[in-house]
C-alpha cells in the first residue's frame, strides 16, 4: 500500500471534479465573461461576508496582492517568523510587494501572540517605515487561531490605522473543526485568502475576498501579474465543485490525523510537537527524523521532515484503510 502524507497539495481531483471541469461553461474572464468563474467569486464574497471576491491562481499570488496593495513601497508588515509569506513565498512581498516583514513574538505554534503586539504601537516618523499591515496565516501548520486573539489582533490594528490580510489557505479546516462559519473569521480581518487547492482537492486557484474598491485594484493587479485568464472557467469549476462538495469532509481527515498523533504518542521514540486539524508534527528519540522517514518509505508511507519535524498530513488521498495501515505500522515500528 502507498501512503502520501506529504502534504494536502498533493490532492488529485475526484471523477466528480473531473466530470465538473469537463461541463463547465466558460468565457472569457479577462472581460468579466466566465459565468463559471462570477459563480465562483459571488460563491466566495458570500462564503466570507465580503463584498467581493477575485479568483486568483494561486494562494502566493492573492498573499502577494493583498500585501502589495494595503502594504506596499516603503511600509512594513508585521507577521509571525514561521509565515508561509516570510518562509515560502520567494520573498515576494519585500522583492514584488515593495514592502518589509517585521517579525513579532509568535507561540510555539506560530500564532501572533496579541498582547506582544502593544509594543509595535507607534506614531509616525519620518525615517522609518509606516505600519501598514499585520498578515495572520489560519491555520498555521494546522493549528487554528483562538477566534478572541484574531478580534484582538484586528483592534489594535484598527487602533493603529493598519489592515489585516488573513493568508486562510485553510480556513475551511478551521471552519470544519470549529463550526466556526469563514464568514466569522472573516468579520477579524479586512482581507482574506483561501485555497479551492489543499485539502479541498481542486487542481489549482484561491479566492481574495475583500470590499469591492479593494477587488477592483486587485482585478489590475492580478492582471499586471500576468494574472488574467481566459476560459479559467474550467478550474472555477472544479472549485465550486470543492466548495460544495469537499468542505465537510474534511473532518474526516482531522479524524485521520487524530488516529496518527494517537498511535504516535503510544510509542516511546515519538514525541508529539504539534497538531492541528490534519497535521501531525513529531520529533523522535533514538533514532534521527530522516532515518525515520527512509524506513516508513520502505513500507509506502511517505512523509517530510519540516524544520526538523517530522510531519504527516491527511487529506482526501488518505482513506480510513490507508490510516488503519498507518496506524499498524507506527505500532509494530521499532527504531
Ligand atoms: C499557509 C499557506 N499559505 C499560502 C500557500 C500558497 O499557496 P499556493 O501553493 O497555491 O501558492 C500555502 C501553500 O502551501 C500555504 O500552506
Amino acid at each position: 500500500m502507498r501512503v502520501d502524507l506529504r502534504s494536502d497539495t498533493f490532492t488529485l481531483p475526484t471523477q466528480g471534479m473531473r466530470d465538473a471541469i469537463y461541463t463547465a461553461e466558460v468565457g472569457d474572464d479577462v472581460y468579466g465573461e466566465d459565468p463559471t468563474v462570477n459563480r465562483l467569486e459571488e460563491t466566495g464574497a458570500a462564503l466570507s461576508g465580503k463584498e467581493e471576491a477575485l479568483f486568483v491562481s494561486s494562494g502566493c499570488m492573492g498573499n502577494l496582492i493583498a500585501i502589495a496593495l494595503q502594504a506596499g513601497r516603503g511600509t512594513e508588515v508585521l507577521c509571525a517568523g514561521e509565515s508561509h509569506i516570510v518562509c515560502h513565498e520567494i520573498g515576494a512581498l519585500s522583492s514584488l510587494g515593495q514592502t518589509q516583514p517585521t517579525i513579532v513574538e509568535s507561540t510555539k505554534d506560530g500564532l501572533i501572540i496579541p498582547q506582544a503586539l502593544e509594543k509595535y504601537r507607534r506614531s509616525r516618523s519620518y525615517d522609518m517605515a509606516d505600519r501598514a499591515l499585520v498578515e495572520v496565516e489560519n491555520t498555521t501548520s494546522g493549528v487554528i487561531y483562538p477566534l478572541e486573539d484574531l478580534k484582538r489582533i484586528h483592534s489594535f490594528a484598527k487602533d493603529n490605522g493598519m489592515k489585516v490580510h488573513m493568508d486562510g489557505a485553510r480556513i475551511f479546516n478551521a471552519v470544519v473543526e470549529t463550526g466556526i462559519p469563514l464568514d466569522r473569521w472573516a468579520s477579524c480581518c479586512d482581507t482574506v485568502t483561501f485555497c479551492l487547492s489543499k485539502g479541498l482537492g481542486a487542481p489549482m486557484g484561491s479566492l481574495l475576498c475583500g470590499t469591492k474598491e479593494f477587488i477592483g485594484r486587485a482585478r489590475r493587479m492580478r492582471k499586471l501579474l500576468g494574472g488574467g485568464m481566459r476560459q479559467i472557467g474550467f478550474m472555477a469549476a472544479a472549485g465550486l465543485y470543492a466548495l460544495e462538495n469537499n468542505v465537510d469532509r474534511l473532518a474526516e481527515d482531522h479524524a485521520h490525523a487524530l488516529r496518527i498523533r494517537r498511535a504516535l504518542e503510544e510509542t516511546g521514540w515519538a514525541r508529539i510537537e504539534r497538531f492541528g486539524t490534519n497535521m501531525v508534527f513529531f520529533s523522535t528519540s533514538g533514532i534521527g527524523e530522516d532515518e525515520v522517514v527512509r524506513r516508513f518509505a520502505q513500507k509506502g508511507i511517505i512523509f517530510a521532515v519540516d524544520a526538523g519535524m517530522c510531519r504527516m498530513v491527511t487529506s482526501i488521498n488518505v482513506d480510513d484503510a490507508m490510516t488503519d495501515y498507518v496506524v499498524n505500522e507506527i505500532r509494530s515500528f521499532q527504531p
